[in-house]
């Protein structure tokens, strides 16, 4: 593995591993992704003795610029250096405390030190001591295991997952981002262990999630997580799309299959999280709208809307962020049907501004999202429905073009309305506001000031309301 070792940083480390003493590897995922030929910015060195120590004189090495954090309940300590993050720790017995995830340490040696680590491809390591420096020490064949895209846990499941429950997650996500396959043995210990993910913080949680939804192909991952009982904890609303009902003889498409086709179909074209996060959420209200028409069959009206709704929620329960992307997320999600409706009916003027003036900047990701969310197995429909929003996007570029609405705040505010008619806040005041928006956005009047302001002084008039005098120097 010399070969590997091209950075001169891992001949700086092995210097000063020999200065104080110690014998020095560079361990976990660094070693397996130079194997899969990824790139890895994170560098984690084990060593058997104080990775304290050894951090200490690989920074006074590096020269002045460089500093040691040290995490002391970790006893490991971290230097950032270039793009990296390198990371020092000493080898250890036992990692886990079962009951609450804090580390126990215990100095061990490097066997020790790797029986504790989660995967056999995450346990290898190389040395970078003088006598066999580029030597790989893979106690447990996890070369052959990265051969083979196998997940493999180096003691018994059991041991390893209950030592620390994230690590079913990460099993999970490793399968999903590399296309492992996680081992039976294993993938039984998983489902038989999942309740314990209840001790693994919620934000732990949402990272590896996160991480299985930015993975090539993120329905691998959700499978996973439904078949091991894990989704059921952690998601509970997601396994709810799962599963068809009948009704006359008629079924309705099982919603949990239909949205992770649609975040692979997305999952081609973007590396947004959130815009993937909007298709995981897209028909999330879908068990909730369910209802049997007779005549009409299976409909799940306002899905939509409430889906919006039910956003923060979901949001704030998994731990993910309470900001703007969540909005962006939430207006995706209501907005998400409107291309469709659009679509198959006449695509107005009026309809294509009132759409690009809600959706604003996102209107683009609105699209792809549309564009995901076509999983029809007819191909005529396919067909039929990727022609109409070829017009759709045709018609949204040239009024755009037109009358600039994207970004576009109404021209009349409830401001301008109540120092025109000198009336005070009121219910009138957005009345009136309300209807200059609508007409510009209906092509009555254009997207224009003065025209604006003419109709608004018309509708003032008709709700009884006179214009101060001087409004045209004030306001105009
Ligand atoms: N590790 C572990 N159990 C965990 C987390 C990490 O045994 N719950 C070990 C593994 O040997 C892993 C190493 O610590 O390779 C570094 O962990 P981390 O940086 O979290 O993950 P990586 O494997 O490097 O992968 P990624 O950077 O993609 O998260």
């Amino acid at each position: 593995m010399k070969e590997k070792l091209t950075h001169p940083i891992f001949k700086i480390v092995s210097d000063c591993a020999e200065a104080i003493n110690v014998q020095a590897y560079v361990v976990g995922g660094w070693v397996r992704d130079v194997i899969l030929n990824r790139t890895c910015k994170d560098i984690d060195f084990v060593c058997v003795g104080s990775g304290i120590e050894l951090a200490e004189q690989v920074a006074k090495k590096l020269g002045d610029d460089y500093h040691v954090t040290v995490y002391k309940n970790f006893g490991t300590a971290n230097i950032k250096y270039e793009d990296f993050e390198i990371e020092f720790v000493g080898a250890r017995k036992e990692s886990y405390d079962r009951g609450s995830r804090n580390p126990v340490v215990e100095d061990g040696t490097l066997e020790d030190d790797q029986n504790r680590r989660d995967f056999t491809i995450n346990a290898m390591a190389i040395s970078l001591s003088k006598n066999n420096y580029g030597e790989l020490i893979d106690p447990f064949n996890g070369i052959k295991d990265i051969e083979a895209k196998i997940i493999r846990t180096p003691l018994g499941p059991d041991i390893t997952y209950s030592d620390d429950p994230l690590r079913m997650m990460r099993a999970i996500r490793f399968a999903a981002q590399l296309n492992f396959q996680i081992e039976k043995n294993s993938f039984d210990a998983i489902s038989k262990n999942k309740e314990r993910i209840k001790i693994v913080s919620k934000e732990r949680i949402a990272d590896e999630m996160n991480k299985i939804i930015l993975s090539p192909k993120p329905s691998v991952g959700f499978k996973l997580l439904f078949d091991s009982g894990l989704l059921h904890l952690i998601f509970p609303q997601f396994v709810l799309l799962q599963g068809v009902d009948y009704a006359d003889g008629k079924g309705h498409k099982d919603n949990f299959y239909h949205t992770l086709e649609v975040l692979d179909n997305i999952s081609r074209h973007t590396n947004n999280l959130w815009l993937r996060w909007s298709a995981v959420l897209h028909d999330i209200a879908k068990p909730q709208t369910k209802r049997f028409e007779q005549g009409h069959g299976w409909t799940f009206h306002g899905h939509e809307d409430k889906g919006s709704r039910m956003v923060p929620k979901i949001f704030a329960e998994l731990k993910l962020p309470q900001n703007e992307k969540m909005k962006y997320v939430q207006k995706l999600v209501l907005l998400h049907l409107r291309p469709i409706v659009l679509a198959k009916n006449e695509v107005t003027d009026s309809a294509v501004r009132r759409l690009l003036f809600e959706a604003g900047d996102d209107i683009d990701d609105l699209m792809m999202l549309c564009d995901a969310d076509i999983t029809s197995k007819n191909p005529e429909k396919v067909k039929r429905y990727l022609r109409n929003f070829e017009i759709v996007r045709t018609k949204l570029k040239e009024i755009e073009a037109k009358d600039k609405i994207r970004n576009w705040q109404p021209p009349i505010t409830g401001e301008v309305v109540m120092n025109t008619f000198g009336i005070p806040p009121s219910k009138k005041v957005g009345i009136i506001k309300d209807a200059v928006r609508e007409a510009i956005l209906d092509g009555i009047i254009p997207n224009e000031y003065e025209k604006a302001f003419q109709y608004m002084l018309d509708k003032g008039k008709e709700l009884g309301f006179v214009p101060m005098k001087n409004i045209f120097n004030s306001n105009g």
